[in-house]
């Protein structure tokens, strides 16, 4: 973490919002480990439509009608070397009528072929994408098999893994309302509260990849608005997937909708001095650990559930075994951590991170043991799908890092108050010139002297909203550290929530 006075000038400060939220349909998310997370699909929906709009380049080259007219059109009139016939009074010999007649039937004969061809590329065309991309449903991700829109959380599993009921249910939005998608309406619906209970909201946290043990509870909450609700039944065969359905408002008699906390988080004790650089009290960050191997500080992370600490994937690409790497969660210095055990790793999962681009910079660790929460060890919130962070919204990174570029790391806890920057800026040409994709956020301060630095990748960036503290981002990458137009870039924690669910699930 590098905090120093120095200030520039600014560059102008376009305030966009991030638009973390899904583009395409519900529900089914993105990436299943070597998958990118978005986008998905970006071909055609309709090949016909394409085809209008786009010729393939071979049929207009080579069967344009004006073409194969030209070919079919005698140059000029046959002359009959072979005359056998001696014409008689009644026959039309006139060679001008003959020609007229004969050079309708290669037009009409070019016209047909070309309706054919023409015929013959769109089967082939809606063949290719019925084959190879499901065109009224959407794939298993573990197999082949095409499912159609309307299957998708039906409650009838038509995967053979099952994927077509799973992600069937979400959190939305700072105040934690439970949603389902309703394959009937084809969208994300409130869940009515009436007939809810804890048994259910257990089955719907670990559904979503949250252990039994840490689920806390639900409240009824009034919903704005929306009028259907989604009313839910669990699986008459006892299995695990909860079914929504959708139900109209008379329905549901509360009209309430149900808010579902899967885990305590985001909660701190606020004793520090806000501004200041050295982190004083244990308890401020507490999701903070320290991941390290033989006993050296490498990287930052942030602890979401007792046994998941999320990290860069690029602290973990070259030593991916997860045997090397201890925990150290509820400590300041690192003469503390000299002393204590820590907790060991029984796996890591990487994201499809690039160490060229730096996309998908993001990792899990999953812990021998659980964490014992306490005031000093507590997890941060992974945030809710429909929150949205804009610039130049406040936010604070925390780590061990150096505290200038190139330093040794820092033996305190650091902490720093800094701003989101939006995309347009980051990626402006005296900025990161287009290197900033969706997986990543910026944060800083355009002007420098504040900033992550080597040490602290991993680590957290995090929001407070509605009286909770938000992993927005992990410290990723930087040109430098606090220089001028060079902020910080993190993982954009938000767009990986869907990978981050499906590997708490998995695992
Ligand atoms: N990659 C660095 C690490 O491994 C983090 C760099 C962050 N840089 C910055 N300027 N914010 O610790």
């Amino acid at each position: 973490m590098q905090t120093t006075d120095t200030t520039y000038d600014n560059v102008s400060h376009v305030n966009y919002g991030f638009q973390h939220e899904e583009q395409r349909p519900p529900p089914f998310a993105p990436p299943s480990g070597i998958n990118p997370a978005l986008p998905q699909y970006h071909g055609p929906q309709n090949p016909q439509y394409v085809h209008q709009n786009s010729p393939p380049q071979y049929f207009s080259e080579r069967y344009s009608p004006a073409q194969s007219l030209h070919q079919y059109t005698p140059q000029t009139a046959p002359v009959n070397t072979h005359r056998t016939v001696t014409p008689g009074p009644y026959l039309d010999v006139n060679p001008v009528h003959k020609a007229s007649r004969r050079k309708k039937w290669p037009f009409i004969l070019g016209i047909v072929i070309t309706l054919l061809v023409v015929a013959g590329v769109i089967a082939v065309v809606l063949w290719f994408y019925g084959i190879f991309d499901c065109l009224q449903g959407r794939r298993c991700k573990t197999d082949e098999k095409c499912v159609s829109f309307s299957q998708w959380c039906d409650g009838v599993q038509d995967c053979p893994s099952g994927d077509d009921e799973t992600q069937c249910s979400r959190l939305f939005g700072s105040d934690y309302l439970l949603q389902m998608y309703s394959n009937m309406n084809q969208k994300w619906e409130n869940v009515c509260s009436d007939g809810w209970n804890d048994n259910l909201g257990m089955q719907a946290c670990e559904e979503m990849g949250y252990e039994r043990n840490t689920y806390v509870g639900y409240e009824e909450i009034y919903s704005r608005a929306s009028t259907d609700y989604m009313l839910v039944k669990t699986d008459s065969l006892g299995s695990s997937n909860l079914t929504g359905f959708h139900s109209k408002t008379s329905d549901c008699p509360s009209n309430k909708a149900v808010a579902l906390k899967c885990i305590d988080c985001g909660r701190n004790s606020e004793t520090r001095i806000v501004g200041g650089t050295m982190v004083t009290s244990k308890g401020v960050w507490p999701w903070q650990v320290s991941l390290q191997i033989s006993r050296r500080h490498l990287c930052g992370g942030s602890v979401i559930t007792p046994y998941w600490v999320v990290t860069a994937a690029h602290c973990v690409y070259e030593n991916s075994d997860a045997r090397d790497w201890t925990v150290y969660a509820g400590y300041l210095t690192r003469t503390e951590m000299q002393l204590a055990t820590g907790n060991s790793v029984s796996r890591i999962v990487m994201h499809n991170f690039d160490p060229r681009t730096n996309e998908n910079d993001i990792a899990l660790m999953k812990l021998n043991l659980p964490l014992t929460i306490t005031s000093n060890v507590r997890p941060v919130c992974l945030p809710n799908k429909g929150m949205y962070f804009t610039a130049p919204r406040e936010c604070y990174i925390t780590g061990w890092g150096s505290q200038s570029s190139g330093g040794s790391p820092s033996p305190t806890l650091q902490e720093a108050k800094i701003q989101l920057i939006d995309r347009t800026t980051c990626n402006s040409r005296p900025v990161y010139n287009g290197q900033i994709t969706e997986t990543m956020i910026c944060a800083g301060k355009l002007e420098g002297g504040v900033d992550s630095c080597q040490g602290d990748s991993g680590g957290p960036l995090v929001i407070k909203e509605n009286s909770l503290w938000w992993l927005v981002g992990d410290t990723s990458w930087g040109d430098g550290c606090a220089f001028r137009n060079k902020p910080g870039v993190y993982g954009n924690v938000t767009y990986f929530l869907d990978w981050i669910y499906e590997q708490m699930r998995r695992y």
